[in-house]
């Protein structure tokens, strides 16, 4: 059924073959099981860091199927673990779940709100089985939270971030679960390969003619700096000055190893062939901890390019040939997998869920059609505030707010300071250019689309293209709900629960 032609010198009827084939594929997947989807995360894997964006690190596998997939190059997350991780559970922004500050941290009593539909809960309403391995960090302490009653049929990993990968305690905490049991039996095995086993293990155990959502968000490659020594070892020739980047390159080669063991798991099982595999960090890298975004200015936990924009592809047989080996620049965000997965994958609708902020974007990555989105919302976060920086005339958004938008070709961020710069990839030999910044400087203006590295601030220049996205940024406020972060609570210590994190409430 699919054309074996070469499309590039077919002219005009590339398309229509185009469109043949795309139609093809659209029938297949209404009449026949809806596919499985494998949804892979990784954590505060900076945007330079995989093979095909010029690292030294190597990634053969993920090289190999973003290669053969679709590669998402202007992807955008979130710049921290929660919010994003919250978004593709449920299609909607921070300002609209009341989680727009920093992340979960285990001591206190809040999670994603009970009254979100969750991606897993959507997806067994078209029959999916729903499966969680890795890390959940969208809140734990009342038991309706976890992951397991949030939609997940099953759970094994972590409720929090940042455990110690060997022995997966996280401050004084132990915090590694196979469903409401303690998974003791792992002490002393690094987690990239605990995962892999268990993903493994889920889809050995799987019934082919069910649909299957299985959710991987790895530890990978989050700090503390941790790997097996083999993985670090090719490394330390590489990076012979930054010990931060061995490490961390050695985490990354091996949740490399770790992806190729789950999709050769795939194939062997014959679920590959039904397969859409989807693969993102959750945000950019840290510098001081083995990451780096170059060319990107900024880092994790910043609305500078180097937080939000993602790596991320898409690989599937289930693809019309005409996309395979393909790179896709539509404007995509973390928040339209929901809508993707359940309308354009699972053949659902997203009846019954609160409005969604993200888009159905499988016609723009299967086909290259337009994205839907022109805007991203990045943040508002009202309790990040720059209480020395100077306000901006008539406005009436407070500037002093960390937020940033992006609309078609324009991007504003306010409440930052300019100082966040450039860090060249260690051993890479390049010698960044850091422009001066004004003191007090707390509005920047980009053309995002001819400057993606903002080197350049249009603030000054186009002062009435800031004062329209401000008042874009003062209507999505509008339709904001509180921020929900509670003070910590002394009651989820661990050593009132036996040395362990869960549920207190
Ligand atoms: C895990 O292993 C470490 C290092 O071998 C040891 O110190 C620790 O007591 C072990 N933890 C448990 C819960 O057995
Ligand atoms: C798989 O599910 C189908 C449909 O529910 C059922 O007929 C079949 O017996 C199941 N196979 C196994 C091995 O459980
Ligand atoms: C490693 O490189 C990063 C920049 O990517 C830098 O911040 C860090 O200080 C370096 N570490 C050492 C030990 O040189
Ligand atoms: C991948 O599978 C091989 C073969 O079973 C195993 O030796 C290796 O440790 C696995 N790696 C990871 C990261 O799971």
């Amino acid at each position: 059924m699919r054309s074996t032609f070469n499309f590039t010198v077919m002219g005009n009827l590339a398309g229509l073959i185009f469109a043949l084939a795309s139609l093809a594929v659209s029938s297949t997947l209404a009449t026949s099981s809806r596919p499985h989807v494998i949804l892979i995360l990784a954590d505060d894997y900076g945007f330079h860091d995989i093979g095909y964006h010029g690292s030294k690190i190597k990634t053969p596998v993920l090289d190999k199927l973003a290669g053969e997939g679709v590669k998402l190059e202007k992807y955008y997350v979130q710049p921290i673990c929660t919010p994003t991780r919250s978004q593709l559970m449920t299609g909607r922004y921070q300002i609209h779940t009341g989680l727009q500050h920093s992340v979960i941290h285990p001591w206190v009593p809040n999670s994603l709100p009970l009254d979100e539909t969750t991606l897993p809960q959507k997806l067994k309403e078209y029959g999916y089985a729903t499966h969680m391995v890795g890390k959940w960090h969208l809140g734990f302490y009342k038991e309706e939270c976890v992951p397991h009653k949030r939609g997940f049929d099953s759970f094994f990993g972590y409720y929090n971030g940042q455990e110690d990968y060997l022995t997966h305690i996280r401050a004084g905490g132990f915090d590694f679960r196979d469903n409401d049991n303690l998974a003791t039996n792992y002490n002393n095995t690094y987690s990239s390969f605990v995962f892999a086993e268990h993903a493994k293990k889920v889809i050995l155990g799987h019934n082919k003619s069910q649909p299957l959502f299985l959710y991987i968000p790895f530890q990978a490659v989050h700090a503390p700096l941790e790997a097996p020594a083999s993985y670090i070892e090719p490394y330390k020739t590489i990076f012979p000055a930054n010990k931060s980047r061995q490490i961390y390159a050695g985490m990354a080669a091996c949740m490399d190893e770790a992806i190729g063991n789950i999709t050769a798991t795939l194939k062997s099982t014959g679920l590959y062939d039904n397969s859409v595999i989807i693969f993102s960090t959750d945000n950019g890298g840290i510098i001081q901890q083995g990451g780096n975004n170059w060319p990107l200015r900024g880092w994790k936990n910043t609305l500078w390019e180097g937080g939000v924009r993602a790596v991320g592809f898409v690989h599937s047989p289930l693809l019309p040939k005409q996309v395979l080996g393909t790179v896709n620049h539509q404007l995509i965000h973390v928040s339209d997998w929901f809508p993707t997965i359940v309308e354009g994958l699972a053949k659902g609708d997203t009846k019954g869920t609160k409005p969604l902020d993200g888009y159905n974007v499988w016609p723009c990555i299967s086909e290259n059609k337009a994205s839907p989105r022109n805007e991203i919302l990045h943040n508002i976060d009202p309790l990040t505030v720059i209480h020395q920086g100077k306000r901006w005339k008539n406005s009436t958004f407070d500037v002093r707010v960390r937020a940033a938008l992006r609309s078609g070709d324009w991007k504003i961020l306010t409440g930052v300071y300019g100082s966040v710069n450039w860090i060249a990839p260690p051993s890479s030999g390049i010698v960044p250019f850091y422009p001066n910044v004004v003191k007090d400087q707390v509005v920047f203006l980009f053309n995002i689309t001819a400057d993606p590295n903002e080197y350049n601030d249009l603030s000054g220049k186009y002062p009435e293209v800031v004062d329209s996205m401000l008042e874009k940024l003062a209507n999505y406020n509008k339709t904001a709900v509180p921020c929900v972060y509670p003070l910590p609570d002394p009651k989820s210590d661990p050593r009132f629960h036996g040395g362990v994190w869960g549920p207190w409430r």
